[in-house]
């Protein structure tokens, strides 16, 4: 049974945190391989006459949801649901809540939840659309609601109660993996924790990865950063040893900060002619200082695209090295640059190895796919076949080149 904690976070107000921790999922929207598993967040804080609840669970654990969550409040008494972003990871047990409640609470988002509340619940009542910046009275606090569109989706918002300063994040601030604390108390759980959050972020919020540095700004300028005393996400650590750290980590990943000295590479190789040159290339990275973080496919590996996504925000640079495999790409390169141009979209120089038997194809699509998103091409070295002391010469020359064109 994945393993369910109700941890009081404050007195006053009295404020619950709900968490279930999902160890049986396997891949995150279907898609991103995740067996470190995650957490969803909810928060429920009671205030004077006011019980107000801060998200949910997903669908598959509502039994949970619900017994958790009667274990501190009976759900009849809950007089405001606060929903920061209608994806069912976090708003999959509101409909059998609303039952239980009897439909009795106020249900708080933007114009954007208010649409998916009746298209994926049909729930149309007691629904108040909020305004961007909009502060609500609940009780003896003051909720301010603000909009953080694509953070993850164009529903999404954020919540600061303004007394206590607290923000309720949602999916900003949150991350993959099943930490074994609740907070960031103790810097080795969060060091473990901040590439999970890194590899969440690009997977789930890189096809808007812009987005997450214009809507951190955003939050910054309202002047309710500085002095935060709590970030509460919707899934991973909450934070309040040094709540700032986690928004300063999300605009490194959202701008692609990168960590001195790694380089990324990634290849594929059937027979091992590609894996020939790219040891040149290591090698030569190798000898000029830098550290090679290496993920290849084989007739005996193949790593999650996930992880390798996860690992392009720190990175300073790309060798990406390919066979052509039936006049194209090989096809786990083929799927990894798709998603990689999609959401993890950096300016960063990239060197390609293509490697080929009779026509070289897979380094000139590469090229091309380069060339046409925010990586800056640097040059495209062709092999035939295996790698020849001429050919070792362009290579040590082309990871030269790379090194050179690095934003330092
Ligand atoms: C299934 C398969 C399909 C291939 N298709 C092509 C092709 O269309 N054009 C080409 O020039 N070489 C093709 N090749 C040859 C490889 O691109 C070439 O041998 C390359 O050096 C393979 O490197 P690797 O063994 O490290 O993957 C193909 C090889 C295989 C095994
Ligand atoms: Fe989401
Ligand atoms: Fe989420």
């Amino acid at each position: 049974m994945p393993k369910v904690w109700i941890e009081k976070l404050l007195d006053e107000p009295e404020l619950y945190l709900l968490r279930i921790d999902d160890d049986k999922i396997k891949y995150f929207e279907a898609t991103w391989d995740i067996p470190e598993g995650i957490t969803y967040n909810a928060y429920l804080m009671k205030t004077d006459s006011a019980v107000v609840l801060f998200d949910a669970w997903k669908k598959d654990y509502t039994n949970e949801f619900l017994e958790a969550l009667s274990s501190i409040v009976d759900p009849k008494e809950i007089t405001h649901i606060v929903v920061h972003h209608m994806e069912p990871d976090h708003s999959g047990a509101l409909p059998r809540l609303l039952e239980l409640n009897g439909y009795k609470a106020k249900i708080i988002g933007t114009v954007f939840a208010k649409r998916l509340l009746e298209a994926f619940y049909d729930i149309k009542e007691n629904v108040h659309a909020i305004e961007d910046g909009e502060e609500l009275k609940i009780g003896s606090r003051t909720l301010k609601f603000i909009t953080v569109p694509w953070l993850h989706w164009p529903d999404t918002m954020i919540t600061y109660v303004v007394e206590d300063k607290i923000i309720f994040s949602c999916d900003a601030g949150g991350g993959y993996s099943i930490p074994e604390a609740i907070d960031d108390s103790d810097d080795e759980v969060v060091e473990r924790y901040l590439p999970h959050v890194t590899k969440y972020i690009v997977t789930v919020i890189g096809h808007y990865h812009k987005y997450i540095v214009e809507n951190i700004e955003k939050i910054k300028e309202l002047g309710i950063v500085d002095d935060v005393r709590m970030i509460l996400p919707g899934h991973g650590l909450i934070w309040r040893k040094n709540p700032q750290k986690i928004f300063e980590h999300y605009e490194k990943v959202g701008a692609g900060v990168p960590k001195k000295g790694k380089v990324l590479v990634i290849y594929d190789s059937m027979y091992g002619f590609v894996e020939e040159s790219v040891r040149v290339a290591v090698n030569e990275l190798e000898r000029l200082g830098f550290t090679p973080v290496v993920y290849r496919y084989t007739d005996k590996e193949a790593p999650a695209v996930s992880d390798i996504l996860g690992e392009v925000p720190d990175s300073e640079a790309l060798v990406i090295g390919a066979s052509t495999y039936e006049a194209g790409i090989h096809p786990r390169i083929r799927y990894l640059l798709y998603e990689m141009l999609d959401k993890a979209n950096y300016e960063k120089p990239v060197l390609i190895l293509g490697t080929f038997g009779w026509a070289g194809v897979a380094g000139r699509e590469i090229e091309t796919l380069i060339k046409r998103s925010k990586f800056d091409h640097v040059d495209t070295i062709e092999v035939k076949g295996r790698t020849t002391p001429e050919d070792e010469v362009r290579i040590r020359e082309g990871v030269r080149e790379l090194v050179k064109r690095l934003r330092r």
